[in-house]
């Protein structure tokens, strides 16, 4: 298990469209999920994508089985590993909510999303995933699959009043874990 390098904005390997797995259940796919799990940790994330670790696969994880600071009223996400994930929209219903990103380091912006989605793929055995949810964990996947698709929150605000650091918007979390996708 290695910590990886975590690559930031600007880096043209978070603007690439990642490819799908092939090979499910293989040494080197548990071989880069230990090291995914392991740099989520170290960097207090909420959730991790393969691109942002310089890996062009469709492989996201996210959940942490605790609250998450940044919605204390929200349940926890069970530790989940999505590959090759698709997500539809169950409604048009959309909500603004703050995110970080582990790729957009010490920053907040508040980034509208689908209030509630399907999302379906396997895991790295192959086992199928399909869940509907809402709130905080609909935010989490859209979030962690738009990393698939070259996309960072930045560019889906459309407010850019509501952008700005995060010890400054939120004094109050001052030394409390990242939280960041
Ligand atoms: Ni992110």
């Amino acid at each position: 298990m290695t910590i990886r390098e975590i690559l930031r904005m600007g880096d043209p390997r978070l603007r690439r469209v990642a490819e799908p797995v092939q090979a499910l259940d293989t040494l080197e796919l548990h071989g880069l999920l230990l090291d995914m799990r392991e740099t989520m940790i170290a960097a207090n994330g909420a959730g991790l994508a393969a691109p942002q670790i310089g890996v062009n696969l469709q492989v996201v994880i996210f959940g942490t089985g605790q609250v998450s600071p940044r919605y204390p009223d929200e349940p926890p996400i069970e530790p989940t590993v999505l590959i090759n994930p698709l997500i539809e929209p169950v409604s048009a219903e959309e909500n603004l909510g703050w995110e970080g990103c582990l790729s957009v380091p010490g920053l907040r912006g508040q980034v509208p999303r689908w209030s509630r989605i399907r999302y379906r793929g396997v895991d790295e055995w192959g086992q199928a995933i399909d869940r509907t949810v809402g709130g905080f964990h609909a935010r989490v996947v859209q979030h962690e699959c738009d990393h698939l698709l070259g996309i960072l929150y930045p560019q889906r605000m459309r407010d850019f009043s509501q952008f700005g650091y995060t010890d400054i918007l939120f004094p109050e979390l001052a030394g409390a874990k990242s939280d960041d996708d």
